[in-house]
């Protein structure tokens, strides 16, 4: 899965991203919003980016996405889908540098992702699950056309859902 958008370059991560995760993962964002991964060397990223999504590519044709800037392929983000035990459906899940949020990065890579899974895995519905207090990215969500649904997935989270058909 490699796919250019406009601005980005979105990709499978790989163990050579291991610095990145290690950054972004101690992001104060990050940590707030996702949770602290207590990664504090590049072999605990390596080891992290191994349980995180890796696996998932050949197991459920999706799972985690690097987003680089086409400019100097920086990494800024991540943006991926992501296969829970008790979800049918995959969950599209985003992470951003802080200082590469506000640029309208985040939506562009959602948008490609999402195409990716309706579009070439014929994915018929997809979850997000984001924390009740997360406004950027419940912004982000309601952007995208997700829509906010009653079930319960964790304490202080809300479960949206986007079928294939209302995106199209
Ligand atoms: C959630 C998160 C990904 C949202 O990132 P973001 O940059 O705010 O999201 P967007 O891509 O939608 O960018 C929107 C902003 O970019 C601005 N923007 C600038 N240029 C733009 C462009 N070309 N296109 C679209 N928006 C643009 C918009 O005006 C908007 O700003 P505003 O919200 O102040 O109006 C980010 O806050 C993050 O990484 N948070 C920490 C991790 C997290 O919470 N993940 C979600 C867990 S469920």
């Amino acid at each position: 899965m490699n796919i250019t958008t406009t601005r980005l370059k979105i990709s499978q991560v790989s163990i050579a991203d291991a610095p990145f995760i290690l950054k972004m993962t101690n992001t104060s964002t990050f940590k707030r919003f996702i949770g602290d991964r207590n990664l504090s060397s590049i072999s605990d990223a390596e080891k992290y980016l191994l349980s995180w999504g890796i696996d998932s590519y050949e197991k459920n044709g999706f799972g985690p996405y690097i987003v680089r800037t086409i400019m100097d392929e920086s990494p800024v983000g991540t943006c991926g889908l992501f296969k829970r035990d008790r979800l049918n459906y995959p969950d599209l899940g985003f992470a951003f540098l802080p200082e590469y949020t506000g640029f309208g990065y985040a939506i562009e890579s959602a948008r490609s992702v999402l195409n990716y899974g309706f579009n070439t895995l014929k994915i018929p519905l997809i979850y997000a699950i984001t924390n009740h207090d997360n406004d950027r990215s419940k912004k982000l969500l309601s952007k995208l056309g997700f829509a906010e649904i009653s079930m319960v997935y964790d304490a202080n989270t809300k479960v949206f859902e986007l079928k294939r058909e209302s995106y199209i």
